[in-house]
């Protein structure tokens, strides 16, 4: 039997990396991305030729609340239920503590953590019983930093929730865990000035930065291991450690 995956953010860095894992394993894919239509439908021509599965694409912004019931209808149309749900669209902002507006506040909390609530609310009777839900966390919402407030606090909050659903999606048969990556080479890094950089990596203990494929094997490992329930797996490659 198919089974089916919708990831979040999945055209790019972690979540395209997840995409590819799953593709790899015989999944059909739902990708949703927020403005890059043509890196997501070279992304989709790649994965259907090179792993012969379906590939679906949805324009679905995680900042707009019309975005939930675009993937829900989505899904209805297509008759698709879910075997594996992937929450990785997230935005941050790094106004300073000082600058930052209430309506950014809001926005960064809005695609963090309203937007996969209120989305696994209208679709949880469409994901299988057995199936599961993995959100993207962030070592940033365990080890305070001085970059950007809201995020961290946002992503402290994603940790939060997957603790507090495993009693909320136990009735429906769907096990919820999160992966909690340091630093990974992705666009999201990509301005990063070197100095700064330099520093991250002097105090990771494998001395880099991780690679979205690294972080893919990860939601793999919690997506495919169906006694995983509740966890948030750090993979930071040892953080901190000096
Ligand atoms: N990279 C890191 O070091 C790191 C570390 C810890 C956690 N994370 C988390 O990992 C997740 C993915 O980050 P990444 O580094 O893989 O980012 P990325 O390489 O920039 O990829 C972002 C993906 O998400 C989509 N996206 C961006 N904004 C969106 C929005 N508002 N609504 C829906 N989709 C949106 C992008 O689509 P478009 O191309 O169309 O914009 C793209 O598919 C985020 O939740 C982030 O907080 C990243």
């Amino acid at each position: 039997m198919k089974k089916n995956a919708l990831i979040t953010g999945g055209t790019k860095g972690i979540g395209k990396s997840v995409a590819f894992s799953l593709a790899q394993k015989g999944y059909d894919l739902v990708l949703t991305y927020s403005s890059d239509k043509n890196a997501a439908e070279s992304l989709a021509l790649f994965i259907r030729e090179s792993f012969h599965v379906d590939v679906h694409l949805l324009q679905a912004d995680a900042t707009h609340l019309e975005s939930i019931l675009l993937i829900d209808e989505y899904l209805k149309v297509k008759e698709l239920n879910l075997d594996a749900l992937i929450l990785n669209a997230g935005i941050t902002c790094r106004d300073s503590f000082e600058d930052i507006s209430l309506a950014d506040w809001e926005r960064v909390f809005f695609a963090n953590v309203h937007f996969p609530v209120f989305l696994l609310q209208k679709i949880i009777g469409k994901i299988k019983k057995g199936g599961s839900v993995t959100f993207t966390g962030s070592l940033m919402g365990i080890e305070p930093h001085s970059v950007s407030l809201v995020y961290g606090v946002s992503k402290s909050a994603v940790h939060s929730l997957v603790k507090n659903l495993v009693k909320f999606l136990a009735r429906y048969g769907v096990r919820v865990n999160a992966v909690a990556p340091g630093f990974v080479d992705t666009d999201w890094q990509k301005t990063k000035p070197a100095e700064i950089r330099k520093n991250i990596e002097s105090k990771i203990a494998v001395g880099r930065f991780g690679a979205p494929e690294e972080i893919a094997e990860v939601f793999l490992m919690l997506i495919e291991n169906t006694y995983f329930n509740g966890e948030i797996v750090v993979v930071d490659g040892g953080y901190l450690y000096k």
